[in-house]
Formats: C-alpha cells, sequence, structure tokens
C-alpha cells in the first residue's frame, strides 16, 4: 500500500454538495493507492506517508474530465473550413456528401495505427491542460469493422496515456453509404447487430445517437435508445443543435445520463430533464466553429438545476478544437456560465454525464485523479486562454509529473 500525502496545500474538492464548491486553504491531501484517503485530516491513527508532498501555494483540483469527445478519426476537413469562411453552410457541405461522410470516407481508409498516431497527437494536447478522462465515442466507421477499429484505438489511447478513456457507440451518427435512402434499415443494423455486439464485447459503455434533421428523426433514435437500454448500455444525444427536434423530451423519457449541444432546447422541455437527473453538455467549440447565434438556455437549466458540463466535442468539422479549459473560458464568454459553474462542468458535472459516481471530486473514497496547479485561484484556469498547465498530477493514484 502507498500513501502520498500533500500537506499545506489548497484544495477546490468540486463536490457541490461542499458550500463554496469544497474549497479548504492550507489543508492536506492523502491518496492511498488508487483512491483518495481523506482530504484534511487522515483517519487515526495517521499512516506513514511513503511520499510527502510540498503544496504551499499550490491548488489540487480533481483531474479534468471531457465528456464528449470525438477524438479518433481519420482525415482533416480543412478544406470544408475554408468553404465554410466564405460562405457555405455546414448543413450545405452535409447534403453534398461532406462534413461527416468526408470523415467516414478517410476513417474507413486510414489504418488502426494511423488513427492511433494522430489520436495520440489530439488526446496529449487535451491532457497537458490537466485532463485525466476522456470520452471517445466511434460514428466515422459505421460499419461493424471500422466502429470496431475505432473503439479498439480509444482503447489503445487509454493504456499509452496517462488518461481514463470511457467509450461511446455512436452508430446512429449518419447514414453510411452502402444504406442510402434505408435510413430505417441502417437503424435495423445499429439496434439487432452492433448493439449487442458493443454489449457483449464490452466495447463500450454508452450509446449516443445524432438525432437531427441532417442525421436521424426521433423515432429512429427511439428505437436505437430501446436497444440500448435492452443491452444495459448508457444513453446520450446529440439533441437541438441546429434545430428544435424534441429529441431532449425523449432523452429523458429514455433517462439518458446527457443530452449534448442543445442550443435550441426549448424552456418548456428543461423540467423534464430535471426530473430524470440528464446532464446538460454545453459545447461552446461547436457554437463557435459554426458561428451560431443561438445560445442554449442555461438561465433556464440554472433555475431547474439542471447540471451543466462542458466539453470540448472535439471533431474534425464543428469543434477541432484541443483545449477544454479554452472551451470552459468560452462556455463562460457566451453562454454565460460563471468561473465556478465551468469548473463544476469539467469536473464533477462532467463525470455525472459519463456515469462515473467515482469520479470528479476530491472526497475520501473517490479515485484519485488530481492535479497540482501554481496559480493563485481556481477562477485563473478559467480567466487566463492557455496559461497553465499542472505542475504534477495523479492519475488513478499513480504519479505523473506536469
Ligand atoms: O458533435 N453533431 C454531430 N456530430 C459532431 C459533428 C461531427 C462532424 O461534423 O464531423 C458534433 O458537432
Ligand atoms: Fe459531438
Amino acid at each position: 500500500m502507498a500513501v502520498t500525502l500533500i500537506d499545506n496545500v489548497n484544495v477546490m474538492s468540486m463536490d457541490p454538495c461542499q458550500t463554496d464548491n469544497g474549497i479548504e486553504r492550507q489543508t492536506q491531501l492523502w491518496i492511498q493507492d488508487d483512491k483518495i484517503l481523506a482530504v484534511g485530516s487522515p483517519p487515526a491513527p495517521p499512516p506513514v506517508p511513503d511520499h510527502h508532498i510540498d503544496g504551499t501555494n499550490r491548488w489540487a483540483l480533481p483531474g479534468f474530465i471531457d465528456c464528449h469527445t470525438h477524438l479518433v478519426y481519420g482525415g482533416s476537413r480543412a478544406d470544408e473550413f475554408r468553404q465554410r469562411l466564405s460562405g457555405t453552410s455546414y448543413q450545405d457541405i452535409a447534403r453534398a456528401g461532406g462534413g461527416i461522410q468526408k470523415t467516414v470516407r478517410d476513417t474507413r481508409n486510414a489504418g488502426a495505427e494511423e488513427l492511433l498516431q494522430h489520436s495520440l497527437r489530439r488526446g496529449r494536447r487535451l491532457i497537458e491542460e490537466g485532463v485525466t478522462t476522456l470520452e471517445i465515442k466511434s460514428g466515422y466507421g459505421l460499419d461493424q469493422q471500422t466502429e470496431l477499429t475505432m473503439l479498439e484505438v480509444a482503447a489503445r489511447l487509454g493504456s499509452q496515456l496517462p488518461v481514463n478513456v470511457s467509450r461511446t457507440y455512436l452508430g446512429a451518427h449518419t447514414l453510411p453509404p452502402e444504406f442510402e435512402d434505408d435510413a430505417d434499415g441502417y437503424i435495423d443494423f445499429v439496434c439487432h447487430t452492433m448493439i449487442p455486439t458493443i454489449a457483449a464485447g464490452k466495447h463500450a459503455t454508452a450509446v449516443d445517437v445524432f438525432c437531427e434533421t441532417v442525421g436521424f428523426t426521433r423515432a429512429q433514435a427511439e428505437r436505437v435508445f430501446a436497444a440500448a437500454q435492452q443491452a444495459g448500455l448508457a444513453i446520450k444525444l446529440h439533441a437541438e443543435q441546429l434545430s428544435d427536434s424534441k429529441g431532449a423530451v425523449l432523452a429523458a423519457q429514455y433517462q439518458a445520463c446527457s443530452v449534448d449541444h442543445i442550443e435550441y432546447l426549448a424552456a418548456d422541455d428543461i423540467p423534464m430533464l430535471a426530473k430524470a437527473g440528464c446532464v446538460a453538455v454545453l459545447l461552446p467549440g461547436a457554437f463557435y466553429y459554426l458561428r451560431e447565434s443561438k445560445k442554449p438556455p442555461v438561465a433556464a437549466l440554472r433555475q431547474h438545476q439542471v447540471p451543466m458540463a462542458v466539453a470540448s466535442d472535439h471533431n474534425p468539422g464543428t469543434s477541432p478544437i484541443c483545449s477544454l479549459l479554452t472551451c470552459a473560458t468560452m462556455a463562460c464568454l457566451e453562454f454565460g456560465l460563471t468561473c465556478e459553474e465551468a469548473l463544476l462542468g469539467i469536473t464533477s458535472h462532467a463525470a455525472q454525464a459519463l456515469q462515473l459516481s467515482n469520479k470528479g471530486r476530491l472526497r475520501a473514497g473517490m479515485d484519485a485523479d488530481v492535479c497540482l496547479w501554481d496559480i493563485r485561484e481556481p477562477a485563473d484556469l478559467i480567466y487566463e486562454i492557455n496559461g497553465f498547465r499542472p505542475t504534477c498530477r495523479w492519475v488513478g493514484g499513480q504519479y505523473v509529473d506536469g
């Protein structure tokens, strides 16, 4: 058993049950093996620490959780970025066979090694800002083999980098060319072949759907949810990103763990999300890259106490951004979150969006995913873009320098 004591450190536990997000100054943080042993005094008699770290003038925060990414993919969409800069819309590019379809072609043509190398580069960028848990979706393969390859690459990323990876099957992202004009046939394949395979092989813990005019209908999303529920997989939804398709209502009916994007979410639908315990995941990177003007209904979400998470949505089309902290800053400037809400959004609320009840908070018994920062106060991390890196971290109790 290995015990580490970080002494004289400022802690922001991010426990929503504590006042002030659990700020305790000049206290102790104890780690035993892969868990937090104590914040403050250790249990009596105190263990003899194997490692003693001076935390003077430093802050300990939970490692950050990026709860929505599409990190594994082939190719680039820089050409479409140029087209969009000269006025073509995301939807028009998608209807002309570009967009997600273009990345599906590039991903199918890339081998696992190539996918891994590019994903490692992007993963390192996220991690260096303090991310210790990363959700990664499939959805650029669509056929069985490429979807499973994407999820396998996501798992390899988690074993090669100091990060926990949570995997989500997003087969219902767009219609693959093999099923052109047969969306229901493709949904049959997702429900009857893919979801049972994913569940049996433990390739993912959740299922996601892109419910949108350029994605899948609510009826199709419902079939996928029913199959996911039957297979014991968690449910998530890309909802109301470009229009109010009422996907969030359906997600709430199926007790989804999160609804993501939700710029077009109607205020009337928010009480249902609150009742279902569904997390609202805000994705300001996609809002920014799409030059959207419709903002998610943050004041109403706050009023109904729907937990709000913030994620990078890293993907090659609408959010090619490798910085969760920049997204947290954007959530404040663009959507009106406070610095504290943004920090909750990338810690405890993000953990809730992934149903990771042992992560996102510094409390006895939780996983020891901790970063130490040389900052005056935690708001510095949101206030200054690209200003800070953790001085050291523990991921599942394993010490990592930087
Ligand atoms: O989260 N909305 C659907 N999926 C991604 C975009 C994927 C893409 O354009 O490649 C998103 O924005
Ligand atoms: Fe997304």
